[in-house]
């Protein structure tokens, strides 16, 4: 099986390089699943109805969020209808949407997870006990199974890695913005990275305008972030996992930019 994960897209700036790209990188990598972070597609906090609909437009299967999900008051009102939109499993019970989505590829089972580290983020449920429960429960039915485990700490992240190595097909992280290189298939078969980085400005600080937050930096006043303006980037990871055993046999990191090559 092969899998396209896209970081983090972030506002208009990280749409319009999916829109343009992710067609170059399909026809190139030819992903029969393409999954991609969308918790700051919308103005970089949160996602709407229309963005999710044209994210999968663009040819995404699968859309994953993270500590903005809640970010738009509207995701209240589809997020319960969208099998394909998910939200970090380990949201205490009761929370509106679904953690995790199971997709048919070509008569193969694959589940995808969406988790949520507490290491310097919101304080929610246990990563680790939502995960081992959700991995073992997804691996009864199908050895293929992706998680997009959404952190900021390193080290929380690479702790997941190994928690699920042989068990998850792959542990992807997200959240950060900036691509680690770190890519590896770990010993029991479970391709991993610290992070896969973000879709969205590249002359910016993570996304957001850079004088803005240079300015909050130097005077600690409140400052109001805005998206940054010009150049874009992409960043993505593409997978392939063993049709009979689910285990990866290949990660690659895709870094799209001015300063690595536009795939054409
Ligand atoms: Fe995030």
């Amino acid at each position: 099986m092969r899998l396209l994960f896209v970081g983090d897209v972030v506002g208009r700036p990280g749409r319009n390089i999916l829109e343009d790209q992710l067609p170059k990188l399909k026809q190139k990598y030819r992903p029969q699943v393409t999954i991609v972070n969308g918790e700051n597609a919308a103005s970089g906090k949160g996602i709407t109805e229309k963005i999710y609909k044209n994210i999968l437009g663009f040819g995404a299967q699968v859309v994953t969020l993270g500590n903005h999900t809640w970010a738009k008051n509207e995701i209240f009102s589809f997020i319960n209808e969208e099998t394909n939109l998910i939200r970090p499993l380990n949201y205490p019970p009761g929370a509106p949407g679904r953690g995790q989505t199971s997709l048919n590829v070509n008569g193969v089972e694959l589940v995808v997870i969406n988790a949520m580290g507490r290491t310097f983020l919101e304080a929610i449920d246990c990563p680790f006990q939502a995960l081992d429960k959700a991995v073992d429960d997804a691996k009864k039915r199908t050895p293929f199974v992706f998680v997009d485990f959404h952190g900021e700490a390193t080290s929380e992240k690479q702790a997941m890695g190994w928690f699920l190595d042989g068990r998850a097909s792959a542990v992807i992280g997200t959240h950060t913005h900036v691509q680690t290189a770190d890519e590896r298939v770990l010993p029991g078969g479970t391709a991993y990275l610290t992070d896969v980085g973000m879709t969205g400005p590249y002359d910016g600080i993570l996304g957001v305008d850079k004088d803005v937050v240079l300015k909050k930096f130097q005077t600690s006043l409140p400052a109001k972030f805005e998206i940054a303006k010009g150049r874009s980037q992409l960043n993505a990871v593409f997978m392939e996992f063993d049709d009979k055993t689910g285990k990866a046999r290949k990660i690659e990191r895709l870094l799209i930019n001015d300063d690595h090559p536009i795939v054409e």
